[in-house]
């Protein structure tokens, strides 16, 4: 079984965790794209469903599937947000921010009652760190931010970390906020909720792509079916 099916898989278990009339914070990147799909298909058997995209890109998606959107200013409930992630560990902590998302992932996530994420198996990991770490930034004196970056890194152990502009073609990329992207190689993060606290401190610095007892539900899909954390 490929990625792709383990993905649905994963997707297609979190739907059944959806009520009629629910509001729904609606994740971005490949595995999201699924449960936004499903959700449509529930929309044409007639349910009423409202979406909050995370993204312009799951925006579009949700738009063609028929899902109403609201935005996240037109109501204090989220009842269930559904999401991807790069890494996830046994504690429930993750890495997200791959597709540039991380913040308004990370405001729809924490504000929902409840945060299931939807993952191929292969994003779990004993420790996270592997997956370059994004934080996004303020474009203005984004250096400093990045020397910053640099030191309070230094002080939490990372010696020489490689940090990289995220940047397509030459030119950096900007997030739907309009913020650049660092991706910092860090290879294992010991104590992600210290050092998301100790980067989050960080003028300049927007957000952290660490998702610290957020998620309540981690539903992995692979050939075996799916398994769900904590069990
Ligand atoms: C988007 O910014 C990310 O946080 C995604 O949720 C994450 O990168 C997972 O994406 P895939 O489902 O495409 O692997």
């Amino acid at each position: 079984m490929d990625k792709e099916a383990g993905k649905r898989l994963a997707a297609e278990q979190a739907a059944t965790h959806v009520e009629r009339g629910m509001t729904l914070g609606l994740g971005t990147g490949s595995t999201a794209k699924y449960f936004v799909e499903i959700m449509g298909a529930r929309i044409k058997e007639g349910w009423t469903l409202r979406g909050i995209p995370t993204s312009e890109e799951t925006s579009r998606q949700a738009r063609a599937v028929g899902i109403e959107l609201i935005t996240p200013d037109e109501t204090t409930i989220i009842d269930l947000a559904v999401d991807g992630a790069d890494e996830a560990d046994p504690q429930l902590n993750l890495i997200k921010g791959g597709g540039g998302a991380l913040l308004r992932e990370k405001i729809i996530a924490s504000a929902a009652r409840k945060f299931i994420v939807i993952a191929d198996k292969s994003k779990r990991v004993v420790t996270l760190g592997a997956f370059p770490l994004p934080v996004e930034i303020d474009p203005f004196a984004w250096a400093l931010t990045v020397k910053r970056l640099r030191e309070v890194l230094f002080e939490q152990g990372y010696e020489s970390p490689k940090l990289d502009l995220r940047a397509a073609e030459g030119a950096p990329i900007f997030s739907d906020g309009g913020n650049l992207i660092i991706d910092c190689a860090l290879e294992r993060i010991e104590s992600p909720a210290l050092l998301d606290k100790s980067l989050a401190g960080i003028p300049g610095v927007v957000e952290t792509g660490l998702f610290c007892n957020i998620a309540d539900l981690i539903i992995y899909g692979d050939a075996d079916g799916v398994s769900i954390e904590p069990g």
